[in-house]
């Protein structure tokens, strides 16, 4: 041991992290051990989708299918695990980013060193008093065991075998592994070495993991011996702060307390003074804080894939954490430079990256917030609605339009003791990404079988309907039922090709035209009109008189139909000018429909298109609208157009000679379709929704003409309904609404209120039914109606009032509109707890009995079942066992 390392040997020094940290790898380069920095968190390893473990990164090592770095190896890694993300900052010590300090041998030394070492660092250089120590040891692992016995003098009562649940570690499903030995700290060594039970989280943390790592599991299961034994150690950094530093929580240790103090300020708070949930959200920043920064140091930007998700995930579980501490400003920037400066010291990169990490984190955020408040409102209706489940649809609007991750939704959800149906969230999202494939790809639905066949025999199709919205034409051919048919009749539902037309067939985005043929004995509607290749197919139902082929028929197109088509086009083309001079001139189309009743404009854009940036788009529109931009068409040959800067639609093909749609210093498209002649004729635009329909894909629905009119029309009709709904002026129903829901949030409030004070009414009228033994005594009983929060203070009252002997299970169905739900609580005395009894292992059993499961602390339990006609037999079980243990 060195003259420094000695100096440290004592738990009454204060270690900061860092020291912790800088000891841990002296210690081992002091035992030979090659130091080796830490690897990024996205880890070059596919099975995984970060680094999740001081090992990762030497994978291939253990299994032989890289060269050893050297015979040993010693690192301070940085991990984030998000798989039991819903802990952090509920529980002591759980973190998503966490630095794991490890000793690593690659087939060099194995298990006698690695327990000697392990010990000698904890007890002689950390301090720690092995009073203070408990090990485990895997089921089988008779070596390890003897080693801690025999050459480390451990009691053998502070020895305790585990199952493989606990103690045979790997990375995940496949890979090397083996059985495992942990250090744990005992916070009551004075409670002794009878009935340790290590997952007593309040008595008890795992800080040291060291892995006999000997074995490789195939996709199988089946473990072969690897070729050299190697060692894999992992001591959590923050949890060995948590140990020394005295501090009741690993947050509150100073790798993660200064941000909070930080947060403190900014929100101008007292993490000390606050009541246990918003201290829960002040711990959660502070950890979220070190997880974000570090990713995007590692170049993960935020999106809705892979560990962009996981990034986005956190950063909007920040946002709203904010929110819950009352704060509704962006403060994530602020926060993401604290925590910078806070780490800068052993992360060095994360200066560099400082700028990078800052602008993602705001823009992230900025994204978040703009939709927050109103997906906040949406929540707040669902759960004012008094239902129990937020449906499929609801969570994947939450998600599509108001950018909440489906686990914060989950999150919310149990908050408020609702549940989420994943299912309908699935399918919608499936729905999504069928409708963003068929954006992408233009499916001609006359392009099948017996229509194509018979469509392409004949000539082109000659369309006058750029100039003309009728003309004279004859019937070259009728399909019916597949078929060729010679005359068709009324009723008949048929697909016409005429040699001529003025009916605009379905391209280009734009809808095929609606109208009639007619004749004096003859009428005919058609409801749409497709394309086959230059042949105009018209779907037709005979609505009087016979049709036969070479008939002579007038073609007459619905103009309102067709100008509605018309001014969406048009205002189409000046929506991505638009896009282009507000938001950014590398938008480019990647797919449209252009309807009677609105347009659809998919773009390539990385982030959603703002409030205000939509607003301006819409001005910008309004305004060319406003100064009549007459519009000019022009056939010209393609590299001319392309060289005067018409656009063009990227992947579609185009002839030699083109159609160019050119609105002078605004807008200058390639396009088929048809066309105002200026400006001025569509009236109004408006933009009706804007959102995403695949990573980077946005769309926006818009309406101009015709459609703006019918669409301003409906909105005003609703207007007024709610008016008069409401009995406000148009201006007051928004007021009007939130008063509502401040009244109705007032009135659950009140009454859960109510109900906590039946509840608490009831129970304690239950003081009578209470049976001794004993010393002891204990309560039974069956109660419906009470919620599981109510039960469970109603349960902790009763307690107080008979004293630390007693012993209160409370059974019931807390709805009795949902009689398949089952409530179990178990609480225990302070003296029956220190005989052993232990309220989180005695509901287990009563839980099971009723079809579910739960758990808790040795004074406090609650479980949920779904077995409600077992519950009578449960609470009778549960009355002999608490006999026996009484006895
Ligand atoms: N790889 C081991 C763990 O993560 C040390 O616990």
């Amino acid at each position: 041991m060195t003259a420094k390392q000695k100096s440290k040997s004592n738990l009454s020094r204060s270690w900061s992290g860092d020291e912790i940290r800088s000891t841990f790898i002296d210690f081992f380069a002091g035992k030979g051990h090659k130091i080796i920095p830490s690897a990024s968190l996205v880890p070059d390893d596919p099975t995984v989708l970060l680094t999740i473990a001081g090992m990762l990164p030497f994978k291939p090592v253990f299994l032989g299918k890289e060269p050893r770095p050297s015979a040993r190896g010693t690192s301070s890694q940085k991990c984030i695990r998000t798989n039991d993300i819903e802990n952090v900052g509920r529980t002591a010590r759980h973190h998503t980013f966490f630095e794991m300090l490890g000793n690593f041998s690659f087939g060099d030394y194995f298990k006698k060193e690695a327990i000697q070492w392990a010990w000698e660092l904890c007890t002689n250089i950390y301090g720690l008093n092995p009073r203070n120590l408990v090990v485990s040891v895997f089921r089988e692992d008779d070596e390890a065991e003897s080693i801690w016995r025999d050459l480390v003098g451990v009691t053998p009562k502070r020895i305790i075998r585990m199952d493989e649940q606990d103690n045979f570690w790997s990375s995940g499903p496949t890979g090397p592994c083996g059985p495992c030995s942990e250090i744990y700290y005992d916070f009551k060594p004075d409670l002794g070495n009878i009935d340790i039970d290590l997952e007593d989280d309040d008595r008890f943390i795992e800080f040291y993991n060291l892995v006999f790592m000997e074995f490789n599991r195939d996709k199988a299961g089946k473990l072969t011996p690897l070729e050299k034994r190697n060692i894999d150690t992992g001591l959590g950094l923050e949890r060995m702060a948590q140990i020394l530093q005295g501090v009741p929580n690993n947050y509150e240790t100073d790798l993660i307390f200064p941000l909070i103090e930080v947060l403190n300020k900014l929100f101008n708070v007292n993490y000390h003074k606050l009541d246990e949930t918003k201290q829960t959200s002040l711990k959660i920043l502070g950890d979220h804080s070190r997880a974000v920064i570090h990713l995007i140091a590692d170049g993960v930007t935020a999106s809705n894939l892979g560990r962009g998700y996981i990034l986005r995930r956190l950063i909007r579980r920040m946002v709203r954490h904010g929110r819950l501490l009352g704060n509704k400003q962006n403060f994530l920037a602020e926060l993401g430079n604290a925590t910078i400066n806070l780490m800068k010291q052993p992360y060095p990169n994360l200066v560099g990256k400082r700028n990078l990490i800052l602008s993602e984190l705001k823009i992230e955020e900025l994204r978040f917030l703009e939709t927050l408040d109103r997906g906040e409102k949406l929540l707040d209706q669902i759960i004012a609605s008094n239902t129990s489940l937020i449906t499929g649809n609801q969570a994947f609007e939450l998600y599509d339009t108001y950018g909440f991750p489906l686990e914060l939704t989950q999150e919310i959800a149990e908050e408020n003791d609702l549940s989420v149906d994943i299912k309908g969230f699935d399918d919608a999202m499936d729905q999504q990404r069928k409708r963003a494939k068929d954006a992408a790809v233009k499916i001609d639905l006359t392009a099948q079988g017996a229509i194509e066949k018979i469509a392409l025999n004949l000539k082109k199709t000659n369309f006058l309907g750029y100039e003309a919205l009728e003309s004279q034409s004859s019937v070259l051919s009728i399909i019916f039922d597949g078929q060729v048919a010679d005359s068709v009749t009324v009723g008949d539902k048929v697909k016409i090709i005429l040699d001529r037309t003025p009916f605009y067939g379905e391209s280009g985005g734009q809808i095929g035209d609606t109208g009639s043929l007619i004749r004096d004995d003859l009428k005919v509607n058609i409801s749409n009109v497709t394309r086959v290749q230059n042949i105009f197919v018209h779907s037709a139902e005979i609505i009087h008189g016979t049709l036969a082929i070479k008939d002579r028929v007038t073609a007459i197109v619905n103009s309102f139909t067709r100008s509605a088509a018309t001014a969406n086009h048009t205002a189409t083309h000046l929506l991505q000018s638009a896009l282009k001079s507000v938001i950014d001139s590398n938008i480019g189309q990647r797919g449209s429909l252009v309807a009677f009743d609105r347009l659809r404009f998919d773009f390539n854009a990385p982030l959603a298109i703002n409030n205000r940036q939509l607003r301006e788009m819409e001005t910008l529109v309004n305004k060319w609208i406003i100064e009549d931009h007459p519009i000019a068409i022009e056939y010209m040959p393609i590299d001319e157009a392309l060289q005067e800067g018409a656009l063009a639609m990227f992947g579609e093909k185009y002839g030699d000679i083109v159609r160019v749609v050119d609105v002078p210093g605004v807008s200058k498209e390639l396009c088929g379709g048809t066309h105002v002649t200026s400006t001025s004729e569509l009236g109004v635009f408006k933009i009706i929704s804007e959102s995403g329909i695949a990573s980077g894909i946005r769309r926006i629905e818009a309406v101009a003409g015709p459609s703006a009119l019918s669409y301003l029309n409906d909105r005003d009709l609703i207007v007024k309904e709610l008016s008069e709904l409401f009995k406000s002026q148009p201006h007051q129903i928004i007021h009007r609404v939130s008063a509502l829901q401040d009244e109705i949030k007032e009135l659950k409030i009140n009454l859960k209120t109510t109900k906590e004070e039946l509840a608490m009414s009831r129970v304690l009228a239950l003081k009578k039914h209470v049976t001794s033994i004993g010393n002891s005594q204990y309560i039974i009983e069956q109660l419906d109606g009470i919620d599981a929060t109510s039960l469970q203070s109603a349960a902790l009252k009763l307690l107080n009032e008979l004293g630390d002997n007693t012993a209160v299970i409370l059974g019931g169905l807390p709805d009795l509109d949902n009689p398949d739900k089952v409530t179990l609580i178990v609480a225990f005395g302070l003296n029956l707890v220190r005989k052993g009894l232990n309220a989180g292992k005695f509901i287990g059993p009563i839980a099971r009995d009723c079809g579910g499961g739960g758990g808790g602390r040795p004074n406090i339990a609650q479980a949920g079942g779904r077995d409600a006609k077992s519950l009578s037999l449960a609470l009778d079980n549960a009355r002999q066992n608490l006999i026996a243990l009484f006895e």
